[in-house]
């Protein structure tokens, strides 16, 4: 096997672009149970933005307002509304990944530099992917520091209360029409990514709309972009709806995990965050599709917690509703029991529901 020119050890973080990121903070805060890390803004010199560093276990989010109308940021706030920017990628040498990517086709966003301060240093450079967003290589390994160079430890006055959220299980981009394989090509040929798995508008259509996906994967499986695109139906589709409110590609959904969904869910719901619902009738066949499992089915059924099996295992999944005014950017919980997919058999269902809200919605 080829060696990987592109080898990475993990999501260093998603960083959103947000309207009022002081208030983002504290819906992160107590609904999803991070705690706040770190902070860049006028009282730490940063002149023209605010920045909250917020983490629970592996996942360090970051949320950014810009503190001027004429800023990229305020642009990219005017334009998709609050979404994410950045899909950030812990790499050993960031300065190699952005020239093997940037020699096999990328686009960069911005060159490699070096940031330091008593912590020690971080090199950083990125490279444009989809729609606005930017894939920023972090190499940490001489860094000490709360966050990055630039950014003071700040912890919230109150202790979050965590509720088991892991790690990035996968982040989904929603492409234009006909542009899915185009992405596609561009992770394996510019960043050494191989495709997992392809699901075409025979699995996941509905009566009205449906969707083409395809996932690719790096070389260490640790980072998973599934990749998709509109397909025709009867009506818009949830793939459309994003593109129409989003006004370009853009990142779908962040999947997070969790050893006990139960638990987070319940949690969340108790918070006040809203999640997809599948009728009842989803759990009386259940059963008969995904065989055994260690969980019980009537707690799984009062959180409306979707399940699903592959050769390997079984998965235990539950969508958020979107998490801002626009019909964009939303969570996935997911507790893994062995199984690698991404929940197929509840395509139906799920889609099903995401076309009940869009018919409240007034655009179906
Ligand atoms: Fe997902």
């Amino acid at each position: 096997m080829a060696t990987d020119f592109l080898p990475i050890n993990g999501t260093d973080h998603i960083e959103f672009y947000v309207g009022n990121a002081k208030q983002s903070a504290l819906f992160y805060h107590y609904a999803f149970g991070f705690e706040m890390v770190a902070y860049a803004g006028p009282e730490t010199g940063v002149r023209d933005r605010a920045s909250y560093v917020l983490r629970q276990n592996k996942i360090t989010l970051v949320l950014t307002t810009s503190l001027h109308p004429d800023s990229e940021i305020s642009e990219h706030v005017k334009k998709h509304g609050d979404g994410v920017k950045v899909l950030a990628l812990w790499v050993d040498d960031a300065t190699k990944s952005f020239q093997e990517t940037v020699v096999r086709g990328a686009e960069p966003a911005f060159e490699p530099k070096v940031l330091k301060d008593e912590f020690g240093e971080v090199v950083v450079s990125a490279i444009k992917t989809y729609g606005e967003t930017i894939h920023t290589f972090v190499e940490r390994s001489r860094y000490k520091g709360p966050f990055l160079p630039g950014y003071k430890a700040r912890s919230s006055g109150v202790k979050a209360e965590p509720i088991g959220l892991k790690y990035v299980d996968h982040c989904v981009g929603n492409v234009e029409l006909g542009k899915m394989n185009h992405w596609v090509d561009f992770y394996e040929k510019v960043m050494g990514f191989s495709l997992l798995v392809t699901f075409d508008d025979k699995d996941i259509s509905t009566e009205y709309s449906a969707l083409m996906s395809k996932v690719v994967s790096n070389g260490n499986g640790y980072i998973k972009f599934p990749i998709n695109e509109p397909a025709s139906g009867k009506k818009k589709s949830q793939i459309e709806e994003y593109l129409d409110f989003y006004k370009s590609a853009g990142v779908q959904h962040i999947a997070i995990a969790t050893d006990d969904i139960i638990h987070t869910v319940g949690e969340l719901r108790r918070r006040g965050v809203e999640f997809l619902y599948v009728p009842e009738t989803y759990y009386e066949d259940v059963l008969d599709r995904v065989g055994t499992i260690n969980e019980n089915l009537e707690e799984l059924k009062k959180l409306n917690i979707l399940i699903d099996r592959d050769e390997e295992g079984y998965l235990l999944q539950i969508f958020t509703k979107p998490i801002q005014d626009r019909p964009t950017v939303f969570f996935e919980i997911i507790e893994r029991n062995g199984a690698k997919s991404f929940g197929k058999g509840n395509f139906k269902a799920l889609f099903e529901s995401i076309e009940r809200e869009q018919e409240l919605r007034g655009n179906l």
